[in-house]
């Protein structure tokens, strides 16, 4: 039997980075259901693979392959073999990403991979309908929660981190942009599963948000 900590959450509420640090404290295996998203995106992209082409899609998906590894204590993401750690983040997935993730075909093929990525193992996964879709019955339920305007700020330290260039105006458009595409959306819509708790972290600090949900995961497992 697994269990399974579900952290959902809109874009740029601080998920990766907390998935990660509790994922190593807790020694839970840190799923980003989201990096899978982007790989088809990105795929698709490459492809020239139009959102309509739906037999294009079908076959793309029907031979993808989607790795989520460590090297280095660092999350690796692998598309049929080559490394998109970084190129699944660049402005140009993020802004074809969310209408990949409405197509009912990709949301089909993406649930079973993500299910068979937690099959028998203690996971953290973090995403935007784990807690409602992939795994209801999960074990604890978190639904992590800030502005729009501070996660834009947090999203572009991340981005000049890793050289990803825009500004904060253009990361605040694409984050409202996606948050209206990925709350609206028909199926699996980003919304916090009722039996979920909800953690604003506007005003926390990562170490802050980090210990809440240590604390609210022991009091489970
Ligand atoms: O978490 P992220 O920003 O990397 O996610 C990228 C996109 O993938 C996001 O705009 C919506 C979609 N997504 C989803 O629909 N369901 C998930 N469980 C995770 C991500």
């Amino acid at each position: 039997m697994s269990f399974v900590v579900a952290i959902d959450g809109p874009a740029g509420s601080g998920k990766g980075t907390i998935t990660k640090l509790v994922g190593d404290k807790l020694n839970l295996i840190n799923i980003d259901t989201g990096a899978t998203f982007r790989c088809v995106a990105l795929a698709m992209l490459d492809n020239k693979i139009g959102l309509d082409e739906e037999e294009k899609i079908k076959e793309l998906l029907n031979n993808i392959k989607i790795d989520l590894t460590e090297e280095n204590g660092k999350q690796k993401v692998m598309l049929n073999g080559k490394d998109v750690t970084l190129e699944i983040r660049t402005p140009k997935v993020n802004e074809f990403v969310s209408p990949v993730s409405k197509l009912k075909i990709v949301r089909e093929n993406l649930l079973i991979l993500q299910r068979k990525m937690a099959e028998g193992k203690n996971v953290i996964m973090e995403g935007r309908d784990i807690g409602t879709s992939v795994f209801p019955n999960a074990n604890v339920k978190i639904y992590l929660d800030a502005t729009a305007e501070e996660r834009a700020k947090r999203r572009l330290k991340q981005n000049k981190e890793n050289n990803i260039k825009g500004s904060y105006e253009e990361i605040l458009e694409s984050i409202k942009s996606r948050d209206n595409q990925d709350s609206n959306r028909e199926i699996s819509p980003l919304r916090k599963a009722e039996d979920a708790i909800y953690v604003d972290s506007t005003n926390m600090t990562i170490e802050e948000v980090t210990d809440y949900i240590i604390e609210i995961i022991k009091k489970v497992k």
